[in-house]
């Protein structure tokens, strides 16, 4: 390749490319490809290298091999004004730069600890090509490595392989990258701070002088601690989301109380800020996973043991297992019934999947044996490569909805957010869904579908399809309806027969009292398929029991006024009630407002 391919033309430009190193970066992945095309835009040359020649045809072509908002216009656009190009070997990108980004992936072990055999490789081929430069080379690394791997791994194979000395014959540095997939580009041209991490001068100007353009914090420190700024941001990061989660799973189980406003509620202190305060259905991606269990593992082999990443990581791993659950209150058993994740992407506007957390949803359901319907507006390709056939594809939001007995929202995409209730009233067979990601009002839906959502407490919300839904789950079952007054009383729930004790859930209370009352031997399965589902309300859920019991002329006294109960089999319940409920459920809500106001005409309650 001709040494002056990439001189710049007209004056001004001239001027900024003799100032500025030309830059070659090895790995098109997701940050290299920003990078070249970021560093590009800024009218550095830029030379691209990777292994993977369908990247490199792709790149050559204009095209970014990755899919990240803006970063498609941007390549096109470097290519188109040649100040992006690309190499096949690895000695072209060396020989025809000043300064290469390592910028190759840097997986885990099967013991968490990190892989470096991309960052061996990429080091032993820069060395190789550095035997035959004559000039000053700078090596720096902007993969997340492990402290020491630069100066005890990059450097020394560098050195052997090339036959030359470090800080003299080459320089070496470090750059960790903070960017978020999703908004690469924007975080490439706006960061936060940039880190470098040198031992010598001369490496810590040239790298300055590159960012020279970047008017962000910049910070210098050793190579080391560059290293551990990375680990330590992404551990931070994650621990935080891991605690707002933990919080979620407890806010659940508090009537009235809702994560977005305690989440908010701290936030707003300014010691602990707003950001990554959403909980959800848990983290995913490429990075944290991996670093975190690098972290620990290069923890361990110093002697020392880090329990609050052991938590964050532990936290994560229940988050699935929190939807599904979640989605089996809504309609029971999830075997044969058609389960739908709206989202695949480890987040939004990116076709990432890399220890998304819908594979480990999608997974689950699949082994409670739900029939899987998946969209993503941009993973689907992706996706395919992981499910194969052992899921449907959906080739947009309201098609995957359709026919759907549980609709899972996974990640939050926009095209999600714009979904209505009605939409998923009209097109699924059973409108219920669980929002994993905290994107619809829980008063919108609530009052017109089985709604869940990750911490949203009980009692919040008056959900009256919840007595259908124990209808349809109990199919192949007898149906206890009944009806029972229990009220909130100075913090407890209160029975006729006196209060809910201490340790017994108000299932359990209902049970034992049903079964004095009425002689009928209750089988705990029964009483819990009728109260699994109120995720909201035990009490009004009763209540529209009783309700839909009036309505199907299955009304039953018992010697005790103020119980009712009868076992309905599943034939005696017209499927049409399982999904034709509004007019049963507009006449509960006018008694029931008509008592809020009133004190008196509540009918069913
Ligand atoms: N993805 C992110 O959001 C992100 C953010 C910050 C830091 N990081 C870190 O940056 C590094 C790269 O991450 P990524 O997500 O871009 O990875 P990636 O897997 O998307 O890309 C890595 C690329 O390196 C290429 N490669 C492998 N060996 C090579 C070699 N010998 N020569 C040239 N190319 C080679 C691969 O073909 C691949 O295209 C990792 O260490 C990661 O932890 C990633």
């Amino acid at each position: 390749m001709d040494q002056d391919m990439l001189t710049a033309k007209g004056s001004s430009e001239e001027e900024t490319h003799l100032k500025m190193p030309r830059i070659s970066i090895f790995g098109l992945g997701y940050v290299g490809t920003v990078y070249a095309a970021g560093f590009a835009s800024k009218k550095i040359e830029v030379i691209g290298f990777d292994i993977d020649e369908k990247k490199l045809k792709l790149l050559a072509s204009g095209i970014s091999p990755i899919y990240e908002p803006g970063l498609s216009e941007l390549v096109k656009d470097c290519v188109h004004k040649d100040l992006l190009k690309t190499v096949s070997t690895a000695e072209d990108a060396v020989l025809n730069s000043d300064v290469t980004f390592i910028t190759v992936g840097t997986p885990s072990n099967s013991d968490g600890s990190i892989d470096l055999k991309y960052i061996t490789e990429t080091s032993r081929v820069i060395g190789e090509a550095l035997k035959k430069k004559d000039r000053w080379h700078l090596v720096t690394v902007k993969s997340t490595v492990i402290p020491g791997t630069t100066e005890k791994v990059v450097k020394k194979i560098v050195e052997a392989a090339s036959g030359k000395t470090a800080y003299k014959h080459f320089g070496l540095g470090v750059n960790p990258e903070f960017l978020r997939e999703g908004s690469a580009v924007e975080d490439f041209m706006t960061p936060d701070r940039i880190v470098i991490g040198v031992s010598d001068e001369k490496s810590k100007v040239e790298l300055e002088r590159i960012y020279s353009g970047f008017s962000c914090p910049k910070l210098v420190t050793n190579i080391r601690t560059a290293e551990l700024i990375k680990y330590v941001n992404n551990a931070f990061l994650a621990a935080k989301v891991s605690f707002i989660n933990m919080i979620a799973n407890l806010c659940q189980k508090i009537p009235n109380c809702d994560v977005t406003a305690v989440a908010e509620g701290i936030g707003l202190d300014k010691r602990i800020g707003k950001h990554f305060l959403r909980a959800g259905a848990g983290w995913g991606g490429s990075c944290w996973l991996k670093d975190l269990n690098a972290l620990t593992n290069f923890a361990r082999k110093n002697g020392l043991t880090l329990p609050l990443i052991d938590a964050t990581l532990q936290v994560n791993d229940m988050q699935p297992f929190v939807m599904v659950e979640l989605a089996r209150q809504l309609i029971g058993k999830l075997s044969n019934r058609r389960v739908v994740v709206l989202g695949l992407a480890f987040k939004p506007n990116t076709d990432d999947m890399r220890e998304a957390i819908s594979i480990k949803i999608v997974n689950m359901l699949l082994n409670e044996g739900a029939e899987v319907t998946v969209y993503d507006p941009a993973a689907i390709s992706n996706a395919k490569e992981i499910f194969r056939d052992t899921v449907n594809y959906a080739s947009s939001a309201n098609d995957c909805i359709h026919n759907a007995d549980c609709a899972l929202i996974v990640t939050e995409w926009d095209e999600f957010k714009s979904l209505k209730p009605e939409d998923f009233v009209r097109h699924m067979r059973i409108p219920a869904v669980v929002d994993g990601r905290r994107i619809f009002s829980p008063q919108a839906f609530s009052s017109k579908l089985r709604f869940a959502a990750i911490g949203l407490g009980a009692n919040e919300y008056f959900n009256p399809a919840l007595a259908v839904n124990a209808m349809i789950v109990s199919d192949s079952e007898k149906i206890l309806l009944v009806r029972r007054t229990i009220e909130p009383f100075n913090g407890l729930w209160s029975l006729p027969g006196g209060f809910v004790e201490h340790d017994e859930t108000v299932e359990e209370a209902l049970t034992r009292e049903v079964e004095e009352e009425t002689g009928l031997k209750i089988r705990p399965k029964q009483i819990f398929d009728v109260f699994s589902h109120p995720l909201r309300s035990p009490v009004k859920h009763v209540v529209t029991m009783c309700y839909l019991a009036d309505v199907l002329g299955g009304s039953l006294k018992s010697s005790n006024e103020s119980l009712e109960a009868r076992f309905f089999s599943a034939s005696e319940i017209p499927a049409r009630l399982a999904f034709d409920h509004h007019e049963i459920v507009e006449k509960y809500m006018k008694s029931q407002r008509e008592y809020w106001k009133t004190g008196q005409g509540l009918v069913y309650g």
